[in-house]
């Protein structure tokens, strides 16, 4: 199970370093057993360095929010792939859904983010998700099959810790309103058929597909139980420690059940 913030554009650094330090201590003082948890946040580029020393020792893996598809250049504002992993970045996230809708990112640009985050062994979190009126028209499937194709095409992946694939349903996403446990079931499914086509039944078995969108400590246990959601993407409940790992909390509740 994997339990990931994505703190977007949230926190200075002082406030940011406090929620990566609260979280850590949070998961060594806890009476729950975390280890079967992994944990990543996603702070904004500038935290990285910062957040890489409060991590430390941690169990809690540090990810990156975007990626630029070159090596190097005049990029301007731009993060490149080797100034993550000189920070100890481990994950990335592609193709969110607010990168797609403000700044007309593509398919084609988070399969170019997906190459370059593979060559520099940095986890690709790629995230994929139909809008409102699209799932009205009863075409999310097909969108989120078409947005795999494109970000995933010709990335080979042989096996499953070398990617994540998010399915965050656009119209969840900071609403309070998440998928239903049988929407994001349904569709982690279609994901997890999509990818074992692609790379074989036993890769695709251990992809993580975690889910996001209005994902919170009181809704989490019912979404984690499915049985192709592999943990979540968290937005606004990962700007606090408590609720992060209250998250997290439900996640060792699903797999104490599913292994009792
Ligand atoms: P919320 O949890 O705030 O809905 O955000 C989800 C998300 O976009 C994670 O990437």
């Amino acid at each position: 199970m994997l339990i990931a913030g994505n703190w977007k554009m949230n926190t200075d650094l002082p406030d940011g370093t406090a929620l990566a330090e609260n979280i850590a201590a949070g998961i060594d003082d806890a009476d729950v057993d975390f280890s079967a948890v992994d944990f990543a946040v996603c702070p904004p580029s500038v935290h990285l360095q910062a957040l890489n020393e409060a991590l430390d020792g941690s169990p809690v893996a540090l990810g990156a929010q975007d990626v630029h598809a070159e090596e190097e250049g005049a990029f301007t504002s731009d993060v490149s792939a080797s100034m993550l992993t000189s920070v100890g970045c481990t994950h990335v996230i592609l193709g969110h859904s607010e990168r797609r809708q403000y700044y007309d990112e593509t398919d084609a640009d988070v399969n170019a983010k997906a190459h370059q985050a593979h060559a520099h062994k940095l986890v690709p979190i790629i995230c994929v998700g139909e809008m409102l009126d699209q799932r009205k028209a009863g075409d999310a499937t097909s969108v989120v099959q078409a947005q795999l194709e494109g970000a995933l095409e010709g990335l080979s992946v042989d096996s499953a810790d070398e990617l994540v694939i998010a399915y965050e349903p656009v119209w969840a996403i900071g609403t309070g309103e998440s998928a239903t446990p049988a929407q994001a079931q349904d569709m982690h499914a279609v994901i997890r058929d999509d990818l074992a086509d692609r790379y074989g039944a036993d890769v695709a078995a251990g992809i993580p597909i975690v889910y996001g969108g209005s994902m919170k400590p009181w809704n989490a246990e019912e979404l984690l139980s499915e049985d192709d959601v592999d943990g979540g993407l968290i937005g606004s409940a990962s700007l606090e420690a408590e609720s992060f790992l209250g998250i997290a909390e439900e996640a060792v509740g699903v797999l104490e059940g599913a292994a009792g």
